[in-house]
C-alpha cells in the first residue's frame, strides 16, 4: 500500500527535481530559445528577416519576413507545415529537428512578435 503520509518528503524530492525539466519544455522562454536558435539567423531576431540573407537565397526581404500581412495571413497549419517540410532549395526542414508542438510553439511566438 502507498503510505501517503509519511513520505512528503519524497513527494517534495520528486518536485525539485522534475518540475524544472517540465517547465522547461513547455516554457515561453524555450520557444523564444528554439526561434532564436533555429530561425533568427535567417528570419532576424524581430521576424522581419535577415536583410544580408536576401541574396544568397535569391529571395526578397518580404519573403523572409515572417511577421509582415502575407505570412501573418496564412493559416497555422499552413505554417507548420511550411516550416516541418522546409522549401526546396530554400529554407531547411524542421521535421527532423523540432517535434510538431515545439514547431506549433514557434509559430504562436511568431505571431506574438511586434508588428
Ligand atoms: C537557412 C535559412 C533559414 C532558416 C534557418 C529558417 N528559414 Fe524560414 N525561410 C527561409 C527562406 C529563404 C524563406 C523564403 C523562401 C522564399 O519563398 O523565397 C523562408 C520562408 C519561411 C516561411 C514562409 C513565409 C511565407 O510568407 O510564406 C515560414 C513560415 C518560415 N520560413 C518559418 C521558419 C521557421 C519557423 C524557422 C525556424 C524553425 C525557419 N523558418 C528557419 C530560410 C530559413
Amino acid at each position: 500500500m502507498f503510505k501517503r503520509k509519511k513520505r512528503p518528503g519524497l513527494i517534495l524530492l520528486f518536485l525539485v527535481i522534475f518540475l524544472p525539466f517540465f517547465s522547461q519544455t513547455a516554457g515561453a522562454d524555450n520557444v523564444k530559445k528554439i526561434y532564436e536558435k533555429k530561425c533568427a539567423s535567417c528570419h532576424g531576431k524581430d521576424g522581419k528577416g535577415n536583410p544580408s540573407l536576401v541574396k544568397m537565397f535569391k529571395t526578397e526581404l518580404s519573403l523572409l519576413d515572417l511577421i509582415d500581412k502575407e505570412t501573418q495571413g496564412k493559416t497555422d497549419e499552413d505554417l507548420v507545415l511550411i516550416t516541418s517540410k522546409g522549401i526546396k532549395n530554400k529554407m531547411p526542414a524542421f521535421r527532423a529537428e523540432l517535434k510538431e508542438e515545439e514547431i506549433k510553439d514557434v509559430i504562436v511566438y511568431i505571431r506574438s512578435l511586434p508588428k
